[in-house]
């Protein structure tokens, strides 16, 4: 429900030599979905002030959370302090130049070289639902959807007169989950041209900094591992500059109340629909309050604005849970599975694949996939991906990316017999493709170095021997899709792995203008949602999984377009126990790519036993990444019951309540994790030792999330229990050896 409530403040203040009244009107605008409430003021001046975000509050006046009374504001009419009053203030989207020293949303250049912005209240309508994101000339942009009755939206309209620019601030608030999510969008409503040095979704603010901060941070094959820090005076935060969102940070943050734990305390968390450069910085002002931002880095943005252009922020997804860190994840995970992933595979099993990366890298035939994938079929295996190396002349790392066209040296007779002769198997066929990336030994790069992003005369920094192609270029975007859709249209192709492996450098674009070349490093980004676009739209069968150096691209961007992400490179089922973790804090099991590889595993040297790899990789789409003829017979043996544990299981992992029960960044001896139905009717529960230790007993673990009052057999122990008792009880449970792995399943009875 949004609602409006007009109230007036009044205060004394000491003002030249003698008390004053002074009272002003204030408007609260407010958004409430029974469970929590988000508020904002317009103060008489225009101010837009931030006013309440959290547990829902009383329908009463809430005006006098923006502590409009509190010294040193100073209201309408008097000016003397207002420098005082502007860096003092809770402001939903603030600028710069006029007071605020904190960190702004929007920064502005105007054709003066001036730069400063005062956004003041115009209007705002409410809607059912919640509309797409829209800029003039940008085809996609992906946000969360909901149908009328799922959503609320507020658009408040804020001008900034001195500068000729309206800002639409959009809010959505959906009806049964504790979310609301945020846009921003400039509109240039002068005749001039200006200039966006910076544009950020949205900000927070809380009148205290008792809180920590999560971020998920990390390397390549050692992605989003937990931190959790104080929050201190002055800026905290994590960041991309890479063009992607990256390894190293993740486009995610949560601001959690001091005591917050797994299963209690309270839990901001925020996570950015976007695939590029991000920031997410929380400020603590001298005054102890905090400012928490996040958008798009303004680290070497810009972007020209002509009259009547728009710029729209991409989507500020909010959650907030009183139910501890757990329950802000499961939100999360309740939000985008339902209203963020799209298309035919969003709420089906997916597949079980076998790709043949770590099994042969570019070393292989048409006869040894057929063989890989005659093997696997016998086990039950239903997919075959055949990875990097099938095109140009791709032996090794560095030729070929952007000769999409099939090594008939390596495939004789093309794509289609092989493809054919898998199928007949009973097995579905996927590729991998790296489409935004060109080597500079390729025809492509030959025939158009121009459509390498560069800078003229600079030397152009090589990362894996290749170089990324300038997708804000319509004609190279053109040139790539018809070189997929030409692979597509020639076999029957039903999933594609779409591949990222380097960072941005070097950013300068041969077909942008001198005025918009900081544009490119955005620009980049729109490009890839348009051709994933275009591709999903045109092929809505394909099941697409998403990847970057293994999970240096794991953000809600890709999810909109792809069900799946590979999560990382490393394989290693122990390494995967904290991969795992880290990004289920924000995103669902669902979308997790997660393999069982050979051993010693390729990115560790670590031996681990085949059973604990298959349960670990339980927790996300499940598949392998190995040469089945080349495995013990024992372990090829033990695939049909792995995949049959998949089967059975899978429905409850992608679509019930994930709960974590260990933290191996916090406890190195074991991890265990549990997923329950949603009608809490039965609970799959992992358990690994890690590092044992001698002369301890048996764990005794605690359950979450059953139903206290009803009854649960452990199908592996036949012991029956209440599930208060499981959960206040627990559950006992030992490995012997390091590694190894239990899991238990628990039926209502
Ligand atoms: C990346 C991916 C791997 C694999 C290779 C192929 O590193 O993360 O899974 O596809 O590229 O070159």
């Amino acid at each position: 429900m949004i609602t409006e409530k007009k109230s007036t403040v009044t205060y004394v203040k000491w003002d030249r030599g003698a008390n004053r009244e002074f009272s002003e009107e204030v408007t609260v605008l407010r958004m409430d979905n029974g469970s929590i409430t988000y508020a904002m003021g317009i103060t008489e001046e225009g101010y837009l002030l931030h006013c309440y975000y959290g547990p829902a509050i009383g329908s009463d006046d809430i005006s006098y959370l923006m502590r409009l009374a509190d010294y040193p504001y100073t209201p309408n009419g008097n000016n003397r302090d207002r420098l005082l009053f502007l860096g003092d203030r809770p402001f939903e989207f603030p600028c710069h130049g006029i007071g605020d020293y904190r960190e702004p949303c929007l920064m502005v250049l105007d054709e003066d070289g001036m730069s400063a912005c005062d956004l003041r209240f115009v209007s705002y309508r409410k809607m059912k639902g919640k509309p797409e994101l829209k800029q003039k000339g940008v085809s996609c942009i992906p946000a969360t959807y909901a149908k009328p009755d799922e959503a609320e939206t507020l658009v408040v309209t804020l001008e900034d007169s001195h500068c000729d620019i309206a800002v639409e601030l959009t809010y959505t608030m959906f009806t049964k989950l504790n979310v609301v999510t945020r846009s921003a969008r400039v509109v240039n409503r002068g005749y001039h041209d200006i200039r966006i040095q910076r544009l950020l979704s949205g900000c927070v603010e809380w009148d205290h900094s008792n809180f920590d901060m999560i971020t998920l941070n990390g390397a390549w094959a050692r992605e989003r591992a937990v931190e959790r820090c104080r929050l201190h005076s002055g800026k905290q935060s994590v960041e991309s500059t890479r063009g992607i969102s990256s390894h190293q940070h993740n486009p995610f943050a949560a601001l959690v109340s001091r005591d917050a734990s797994e299963e209690v305390g309270e839990a901001y968390g925020f996570n950015l629909v976007y695939s590029g450069n991000f920031l997410a910085e929380t400020e603590v002002s001298t005054n102890g309050f905090t400012r928490f931002v996040m958008g798009i880095n303004p680290y070497d943005f810009s972007w020209l604005l002509r009259p009547e252009e728009d710029l729209t922020a991409p989507e500020l997804v909010m959650v907030y849970s009183g139910a501890g860190i757990g329950g802000m994840s499961r939100t999360f995970h309740d939000l985008y599975r339902a209203h963020l992933i799209r298309g035919q595979w969003k709420e089906k099993m997916r597949p079980v694949l076998i790709n043949n990366w770590e099994g042969t890298y570019f070393n292989f035939d048409e006869e040894k996939i057929y063989n890989i994938a005659k093997a696997a079929s016998e086990q039950g295996i239903e997919m075959l991906v055949l990875d990097d190396g099938w095109f140009g002349k791709r032996n090794y790392d560095d030729c070929s990316l952007g000769d999409w066209v099939v090594n008939e040296e390596k495939l004789k007779g093309g794509l289609k017999p092989l493809v054919d002769r898998i199928n007949a198997l009973g097995m579905k066929f996927g590729l991998w493709f790296e489409p935004e990336m060109v080597s500079p030994d390729s025809d492509l790069y030959r025939a158009h170095p121009e459509w390498a992003i560069q800078i003229i005369g600079r030397d152009m920094t090589q990362a894996r021997e290749q170089y990324v192609l300038d997708y804000s270029n319509p004609e190279v975007r053109e040139f790539i899709y018809s070189e997929i859709r030409a692979i597509l249209d020639s076999a029957n192709v039903e999933y594609i792995k779409w591949d990222m492996n380097r960072a941005l450098s070097e950013v300068g674009s041969t077909s942008l203008p001198r005025k918009r070349q900081r544009e490119l490093w955005h620009r980049y980004v729109l490009g890839v949602y348009e051709l994933m676009n275009r591709l999903t739209t045109d092929y809505p069968h394909l099941l697409l999984e998403n990847c970057s150096s293994g999970g240096a691209r794991f953000d809600a961007g890709m999810l909109y377009f792809s069900p799946q992400i590979w999560t990382s490179d490393d394989t290693d089922a122990i390494e995967r126990l904290k991969i795992q973790y880290g990004t289920s804090i924000c995103y669902p099991a669902s979308t997790m790519g997660a393999h069982v590889s050979d051993c010693p595993n390729h990115a560790i040297g670590r031996t681990t036993p085949f059973a604990t790899r298959g349960d670990v990789a339980l927790m996300g789409t499940f598949g392998y990444e190995l040469d089945v003829t080349r495995i013990s017979e024992e372990d090829r043996k033990a695939i049909p019951g792995q995949i049959a544990k998949f089967k059975k299981f899978n429905p409850i992992i992608r679509t019930g309540d994930m709960y974590r029960l260990g933290n191996l960044f916090e406890d190195e001896s074991f991890d265990a994790w549990m997923f329950v139905a949603k009608d809490r009717s039965e609970a799959f529960f992992t358990f690994v030792q890690v590092l044992n230790h001698p002369s301890m007993p048996a764990r005794r673990i605690l359950l979450r999330g059953l139903d206290p009052d009803r009854s649960y057999r452990n199908e592996d122990t036949g012991e029956i229990r209440l599930g208060v008792t499981w959960m206040r009880g627990g559950v006992i449970v030992g490995a012997f050896g390091d590694f190894v792995s239990k899991t238990m399943h628990f039926t209502a009875v």
